[in-house]
């Protein structure tokens, strides 16, 4: 199990260009924290810096587990599946195990899969070219890949969107209940609020002008801050922490 993921003073630039800046915050063991914001908001970019995809130019990602090196299990946004990919749903999910020199699956690694494809209702599409799926379908495949060694961390990026209102109910109850069974901590980006107000314990909301961590109830019934980042139509930034211009003084403390 996690005991902590902290993010600290993050900074990351692509050619020149702020993407995150000074970004901190801590997520709790076995909580569903949700990431939300704009389109290039810089959401991406933090999960693939918190899986040490993309190296900062500052700050650092801090993620200690109990006894054993922590494992995470990650689902990246819009994974194109060509219609005509032959692989299987079982062999999809597990190529999420990676495990030994064997070219074949030892017995608890068939238990494993066997487990997760239970867990996630994939069973029943174990032989199914995965080209062949819906897209719930699929999303509860690659979920199922994600969680096969049972990870301490879960990382998703927007899996549930183009999904129907019922296949993001479906996807997220499996989040919950993975928290809630191994105490996986889960950080989904999500930009259906109502789905981040039903299961998030907490939430981020990223933008390019600054961020805010807090409740769901605190931070998407503030309509003057949701307006501000979604539709940028006033001026001010709200309670955000923002990045302070010359004439401005840092805003002080550690958001929450
Ligand atoms: N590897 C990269 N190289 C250069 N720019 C990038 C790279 N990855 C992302 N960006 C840019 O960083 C910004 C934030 O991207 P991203 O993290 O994908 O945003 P979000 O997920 O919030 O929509 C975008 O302007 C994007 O074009
Ligand atoms: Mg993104």
């Amino acid at each position: 199990m996690l005991r902590q993921l902290q993010i600290h003073q993050l900074q990351v630039r692509f050619n020149g260009e702020q993407i995150l800046n000074d970004l901190s915050f801590k997520v709790a063991p076995g909580e569903l924290f949700a990431i939300i914001g704009p389109n290039g908001a810089g959401k991406s970019t933090l999960l693939k810096s918190i899986l040490g995809l993309i190296h900062p130019q500052q700050g650092d990602v801090s993620i200690l587990g109990d006894h054993r090196k922590v494992i995470v299990g990650y689902v990246p946004q819009s994974r194109v599946i060509d219609d005509e990919t032959p692989i299987s749903a079982s062999d999809f999910v597990s190529l999420g195990q990676i495990s030994g020199f064997l070219p074949w699956l030892s017995r608890k690694e068939k238990k494993a899969l066997n487990e997760i494809m239970q867990f996630t209702d994939t069973k029943r599409l174990a032989n199914k070219p995965i080209g062949t799926l819906s897209g719930g379908e699929r999303q509860r495949v690659f979920l199922a890949q994600a969680l096969v060694r049972k990870p301490d961390l879960l990382l998703l990026d927007e899996s549930t969107a183009n999904l129907d209102p019922e296949a993001q109910i479906q996807m997220m109850e499996l989040v919950k209940n993975a928290a809630k069974e191994w105490g996986v901590t889960a950080l989904f980006i999500c930009h259906d609020l109502q789905m981040v107000g039903t299961y998030a314990d907490h939430v981020l909301l990223l933008s390019r002008q600054g961020y805010k961590t807090g409740h769901p109830e605190d931070i998407l019934h503030d309509r003057k801050l949701m307006t501000t980042v979604f539709h940028g139509s006033s001026s001010e930034n709200g309670t955000m922490h923002h990045v302070p211009t010359e004439s401005e003084l840092p805003l002080a403390g550690f958001p929450q």
